[in-house]
Parts: structure tokens; sequence; C-alpha cells
């Protein structure tokens, strides 16, 4: 680890351009590389931060195809959403750009060029699927057939998404393009190769005995497995038509694997936002590199990335790479494919003002070395009962009471005792204990620390009772309050790296500038005499309808996601047009309904036939109440042989619409008709 940097470069993951980004991007990447940078700003270190859409690649190119648009309308769409949606955030990128950008074309094939001219990369031809209708080779994601392992007919070239095998698309039984659906035939092409294998006794030395001590043990793991299996030479061209074109002459429909270029992407960002000093942040070994990702991509960012940049030789390597483990929803995986997440976008929608509220839950619960769940209760639990009862309600009564008691002037404080002296105590510790957290990436128990201060001062007011001591010390009180408010005001630098909304609301209720992270502890941020502004609430409660809410989005998701995916009963035998007729159909009109006693499913229905008043028993108890079938009319099945139903005698059959999900619907006509209407 380096230990005293003179500056840092901090990238956090190039979002795909190919959706908005959801609750599990910000846990396992955005929030904690912002804090992580709000801190080191507040600390006075020199840092920049640097984030952008990640424009190329087949993500792309197969959302376009899905929305009937080009990739260049899909990456402008998502651009701007993600780009939006960070911004009101609070995620403080120093830039945003994106892969599509002229710098990035030119960093990117400048960097390819360099390797390829210094004879970095293999040259090797194989056969890949091509679709001669289309008239292109076929990346393995626009391959489908039947996985070899499970079955399945929907599987990829490149996975299976059923049984979770990573597949080659030959392996594929009859595979096709998803752009025709012809069969492809396997054609020969050329591609450029990173010898990563030639890299393995390096990689090993710079992980595996380098940062045994200082990388995460899920990060170091999962490199340490990787090249322990052997690492073989990746190719780093692909035959597609977006992306940045490969800059060597041969190479005519080939861009640059999305791979390559994205991580490049880091590079030639910080180019845009320092045109002449960008390279401080790139190639002095004074400069700390830090990449905050997902777990998915520790591969890319831990041995092909620096694979490439020692290859190239100019640039410095990562120091860390603090990749989180993965955030579920409500217990069950996040999915774009299966819309089950909470979009940032559709958040910030619901919870106007509410940004803080979803960066603390999502630290407080933060997948730092195991998976972990989302839950909308737990949200609103530690929004009523963390942020609103503790933090809230310390700052509160604070600022209150220095009104109610001092005409909002901070009092002066008297004799210091021991209550006092060991409250303030704490706060001079905070700030180095905290700070220590953060940069060891323990965000979870850096804003825990943060909630114990709170706390200490929650616990503080009720042991010196400034409310009641007021009567008969107002001296006392006054000193009480003079020491909350030196607490409240070191809250106002420690807070803004995890909640800077309210940070800067308590800033300008105590009218004390950010200061730096350093003098955060300081027992005289304020003077007696100063005047402090009025209360406002940086918190209020959530109610149990706004949760229940977000809980029902989610569970008409499920049922649309099941829907989608109920496979269509199979068609049965043929009947004759005789035998159709055979069947007397009829409109009837309910005219009373009960319940079976003792039975779950069962009504006992009263149904007006147009030539009788029958007894109909039907499974329809879990879906409809009784008293609201009366009057309605339904399709009935009259000459149904009667049979015996829990000991009712039962006259024909109801018509029912069953959904995918099992529920039950009345089968009714458009308008009301006479009971006894046939139907046909
Ligand atoms: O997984 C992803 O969303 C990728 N777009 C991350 C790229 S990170 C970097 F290399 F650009
Ligand atoms: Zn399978």
């Amino acid at each position: 680890m380096q230990a005293d940097p003179q500056r840092y470069t901090v990238t956090a993951a190039l979002p795909y351009a190919n959706g908005p980004v959801h609750i599990g991007h910000l846990a396992g990447v955005y929030l904690p590389a912002d804090i992580y940078v709000r801190y080191l700003r507040a600390a006075g270190r020199d840092v920049k931060f640097i984030c952008g859409s990640d424009e190329h690649g087949v993500p792309i190119t197969i959302r376009a195809q899905k929305e009937g648009v080009t990739p260049q309308q899909v990456v402008d769409k998502y651009n701007a959403i993600i780009r939006d949606s960070f911004q009101d955030f609070g995620i403080s990128f120093d830039i945003y750009s994106r892969t599509s950008s002229k710098t990035h074309a030119e960093v990117a094939s400048g960097f390819f060029r360099k390797l390829y001219e210094e004879g970095k990369f293999i040259e090797q031809t194989s056969q890949q699927y091509y679709d001669e209708k289309a008239d292109q080779f076929l990346a393995d994601r626009y391959i489908v057939g039947t996985c070899p392992n499970c079955g399945n007919e929907n599987a990829y070239g490149d996975q299976c998404e059923r049984c979770g095998s990573s597949l080659s698309p030959t392996e594929l039984i009859n595979p096709h393009s998803m752009l025709s659906g012809n069969q492809p035939v396997l054609r020969e092409t050329k591609h450029w190769y990173l010898p990563l294998d030639q890299y393995e006794p390096w990689l090993r030395e710079w992980i595996v005995e380098g940062h045994k001590a200082d990388w995460k043990a899920n990060v170091y793991g999962q490199c340490k497995s990787w090249i322990d299996q052997g690492l073989h030479p990746r190719a780093v061209t692909r035959d597609l038509d977006w992306g940045v074109p490969v800059p060597v002459e041969g190479a005519e429909g080939k861009v640059l694997y999305v791979w390559f270029d994205a991580p490049i992407g880091y590079i030639s960002a910080t180019k845009e936002l320092l045109p002449d000093t960008w390279e401080t942040y790139w190639k002095d070994a004074g400069t700390k590199l830090v990449h905050f990702i997902g777990k998915d991509n520790i591969v890319f960012h831990c041995i092909i990335f620096p694979a490439m940049l020692k290859a190239h030789g100019d640039y410095i390597l990562p120091d860390n790479v603090p990749a989180n483990e993965f955030l579920n929803l409500e217990g069950d995986k996040i999915s774009t494919s299966r819309n089950w997440a909470v979009w940032l976008h559709e958040y910030l929608q619901d919870f106007p003002g509410k940004a803080d509220v979803l960066r603390y839950v999502l630290c407080a619960n933060a997948p730092e070395n195991k998976d972990n769940d989302f839950t909308w209760k737990d949200f609103q639990a530690r929004n009523n009962n963390e942020l609103v009862a503790n933090l809230g309600n310390f700052v509160n009564r604070a600022v209150v009471l220095t009104h109610k008691f001092f005409e909002g002037k901070v009092p002066a404080a008297a004799e210091l005792q021991d209550i006092d002296r060991e409250v303030l105590a704490q706060l001079a510790e905070f700030p180095q204990r905290i700070g220590e957290l953060i940069e060891n990436y323990r965000f979870r128990d850096a804003l825990n620390e943060l909630m114990n201060l709170t706390r200490a001062g929650n616990k503080y007011l009720a042991e010196t009772e400034p409310w009641k001591l007021i009567k008969t010390d107002e001296a006392r009180t006054g000193t009480v309050l003079h020491v909350a408010l030196q607490l409240a005001a070191g809250l106002v630098t420690l807070l803004e790296p995890f909640l800077p909304t309210a940070a800067a609301t308590l800033g300008t209720m105590l009218r004390v500038g950010k200061g730096s992270w350093q003098q955060a502890g300081r027992a005289d941020a304020l003077t007696a005499g100063q005047q402090i502004g009025a209360a406002a609430l940086l918190f209020d409660k959530i109610e149990d309808a706004t949760v229940e809410a977000q809980v029902q989005k989610l569970l008409d998701t499920k049922k649309a996601n099941e829907m989608a995916n109920a496979v269509t009963a199979p068609a049965k035998e043929d009947v004759s047009f005789e035998q159709f007729q055979s069947m007397d159909l009829r409109v009837g009109t309910v005219v009373a309904a009960e319940k079976v006693a003792k039975t779950k499913k069962l009504l006992k229905l009263t149904v007006n036939t147009g030539l009788d008043e029958r007894t109909i028993v039907s499974g329809i108890a879990e879906f409809f109440i009784p008293e609201a079938l009366v009057g309605q009319q339904v399709l009935v099945l009259l000459n149904l042989a009667p049979r015996e139903i829990k000991g009712i005698q039962s006259q024909g059959m109801l018509l029912l619409a069953e959904d995918a999900d099992g529920t039950l619907q009345l089968m009714q006509p458009g308008q009301a008709v006479k009971p006894g209407s046939f139907v046909a």
C-alpha cells in the first residue's frame, strides 16, 4: 500500500450506457468511491475522481437491436439518464465522460498502436461464426442455441443463463443467428491477442506476493485463483461495426474489444479534464491509483488492464481495487433483464430530496465482505430509527434549545465538568478514527462510528437534560448547549462524505462552512455569542404507505415476469363441430353467493340461467368476495353432468380465465345480455 501519496487518481467503473443504474451499482461502486473522494478532498488531498459511460461493445448493439434504434441513440439516451441521476445523487465526479468521445478514440488507438508496433500482441486466425445473410461475423451474444448441459433452447454463445455454465459458440447445439435467424457458418478471421501467459510471473509477484496484505480478501482470492489456473492469450479485437476501429492495416471491419478500450477510458477522461497535466495523474510514481468496481469486473481491473499498462510501460499500476460483493433486493438477485431492481432515476423521482437517505442505507448495509440484501422495510427502519431518531434528533435538540433559551446565540461555556470533557474528547478522536477506516475502504464501519458520535451526543443531552436544567441553572445549561453545538459543528465536516446534503443543511443551520477533516474534532468551531440559523429538519419519518407502494411495485414486476415466462400449455386434441355444439354454453347472472363451510377454495353460487335458478359450486373463493359476485354476469356450461361437491349438488360449471400465475378471472359478455343468451 502506498503510504503517503502526493496525489490520488480514483476511478469508478464506467457503466454501460445500455440501461440506467440501480442500487446494486451504487452500493458496490459509486457510493464508496464518492465517500472516499469526498473524504480525501476534506483532508486536503489532491484527488481526481474519474468516470464516464462505457459506450462500446455488444451490450450496446444488442440493446439497440431490441429497441429498434441505432447504437448511437442508445448511448445518447442512457448516458444522459445515468449522468443526471449520478449528479442528483451527489456523486461528485471531477469528470463524467464517454468512451465515444474523440479524445478517447485517439488515446485508445494510440495505446493499441504502441503495443502493436512494439510487437506486444500475437496475431492469430481462428474460425468464427459468420451470418451470411446479415453479412457479418457474430459476437458470442448474437448466437443462440441449445445448451449442451441443460437443454435450454435459448442459451447464448458465451453463456447459458438457465444453468449458468459458460460456453463457447461452437458448443451450442443448433446455433442460429439472432440477426437473421439463419444457421451461421464458420469462417476464418484474424485477431490480435494480448499474451497474458507471458505476464503471469510478473502478475504473480505483483498481486500474489505484493498485495496479499492490503487487497480485500475477495479481490485477492479471485485474482490468485485466476493466476493459479493459468493465464492464456486473450483477443483484444472483435469483428463488429461499433467501437474504436483497430488502427492498423488489414483490420477493416474490426474494432477494439470493449474491455480493451473501456479501462483506457479512465485515462482519456483524465486527459479531457486536465489537457495539460493529466500525465501526472497516470504516470507519476507519487500518484496513488484506486479503482472502485463491482466484483464481476475484478479480472479486468486486476489482471488484464494491469497487464496492458505493464505492456505499455509508461503508466502506474493500481494501488488497490476495493471491489465489493453484490447487493440483492428483497432476497432476490438484482437483475436488469427481469427488471428486479431499484433504479436510481426512479428512486430520485419517488423520493425527492431524499438522496441522503438512500446513501445512508446503502452504506450502512454495503456488501463489503459478503453479498447483502436491500429491503424496503430496512430502508424505512434505518431512516426512522437512525437518521430521524438519532442523528436528526440530536442536531434538532441542540439547535432548537439554543433558540429557545439563548435567542439563537451560541451560549458561553462556563467551567467544564467531566461529562463535558468526555464528550469533547470523543469528538476530538473521531476524525482520525473515521478517516482511517475510510482509507482502509471500511465505509460501513466508518459510518457506524459516525453514528456512535451522534449517539454519544444524544446520551450527553439525555444525561444533562438542558430542558430541565434551564429552570435552575442557566449558566450550566449554556455550557451544555455550547458543548452540544460544537459536536454538531464537527458533524458538518464528518457527515459530508456520507450525507452531503444533510451536511450542507446543517452547515447553514449552524452558519459554519465545512472545514478540513483534521480540524473537525476541535472544540471551538463556534464562538460564544455567534448567531446560528433557524432549525431545519434534516430528515423526516417515512410512513408505511410509502414503502408499501415500493414493495407493490416489485410485486407487480414479479407478476409481469411470471406472466412473460409462463409456458403456454400445449394445444389439445381437435374436437368435431358437433361435439362443440353439444355443449350448452350460456350467459347467466349470479343472484346469490356464499362460501362453502370448511373449505378454502369453494363458493356456492346461485345463478339465474334464463331457464332456471340453479346451484353451481366453483373453486374461486381465493379470488372473489362472495358479495361482489352478486349481480355479475357469468358464462356457464349448463349441461355438464351434475356432481356432488362437499355435499352440494353442482349443476353446471363457470367459465373462467386462468392467468399465468394461477389467478382466476370471470369470463363475461362485454355488455349485459339477457340471462340464457347462448355463447357460440
Ligand atoms: O461492467 C460494466 O458495467 C462495465 N461497463 C465496466 C467497465 S469498467 C472500465 F473498465 F471501464
Ligand atoms: Zn444450460
